[in-house]
């Protein structure tokens, strides 16, 4: 299901809306969490709820999608960082129900491994945020990564490095490698809800409309699950075909 919406605020709003419903009806719900640009005016709209509508939140339990390989949490970039800054610093969210990948892991594998074994042995996640990379990664998952993964190391690849260089003081302290919760572990989740804004993303949406199921376009996988809400601004959705937009308002 599509939802478009004339703002980005109208759009971080309804999925701020989204989330909240769900600490409300679920208070030990199991979140997935997203970072990036496209997060930040919905966690504020989430902390600006939260605070009208106090939620008993010592039962919820949360688990970021990525970090970057080589990034301790203090590093401004890191999304240890973002998620401490932008939300759990404002939430009285005890510290061990909130769980990111580490970036400065030494056996990655075993590191890995336990991290979807730790949201399998909590249920699985009950809604599962995400926004999307220009070239169609969910999480850091790049193109051809198998939709059978589970989270992984990866090797971020050049249009990666360049979109989200442009953060970093000096675009050579670009980490090359990423750790992320694999495909097969987003998908399991129960409710899934995408969320794209800005111009920069009308072209991989329009691709992603388009797509078929492919390993190419990592967050065509999508497409298979049962739960899935497409947030939209306008100019995200602007390159959407006009008989798409009909039959998806
Ligand atoms: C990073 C994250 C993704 C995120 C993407 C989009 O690459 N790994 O999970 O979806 O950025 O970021 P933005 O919202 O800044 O466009």
């Amino acid at each position: 299901m599509y939802k478009i919406f004339d703002s980005v605020e109208e759009a971080a709003y309804y999925t701020a809306q989204r989330l909240f419903s769900k600490i409300q009806a679920m208070p030990a719900a199991v979140l997935g969490l997203a970072t990036g640009s496209t997060m930040k005016p919905v966690y504020s709209q989430l902390l600006q709820l939260l605070d009208e509508n106090p939620v008993d939140l010592s039962q919820l339990c949360t688990y970021n999608l990525d970090e970057y390989i080589g990034l301790s949490a203090q590093h401004p970039q890191s999304y240890n960082y973002y998620m401490y800054e932008y939300l759990f610093s404002k939430l009285n969210l005890p510290p061990q129900n909130t769980h990111l990948p580490d970036g400065l892991i030494s056996d990655c594998e075993a590191v890995c491994q336990a991290y979807s074994h730790a949201i399998a042995s909590q249920g699985g996640l009950d809604l599962q945020l995400l926004g999307i990379g220009s070239n169609g990664h969910i999480g850091f998952n790049e193109p051809y990564t198998c939709f059978n993964s589970r989270t992984h190391v990866v090797e971020l690849s050049e249009q990666t490095r360049i979109d989200n260089g442009r953060f970093f003081d000096d675009q050579s302290e670009m980490p090359t490698h990423a750790i992320t919760m694999g495909i097969k572990d987003i998908l399991e989740a129960k409710e899934i809800i995408l969320m794209a804004t800005g111009r920069n993303k009308a072209e991989i949406m329009a691709q992603l409309f388009m797509s078929p199921i492919d390993e190419a376009l990592p967050a065509s996988a999508l497409k298979k699950h049962r739960n899935l809400t497409i947030v939209l601004d306008r100019e995200a959705a602007a390159l959407l075909p006009e008989q798409a937009l009909k039959s998806v308002i």
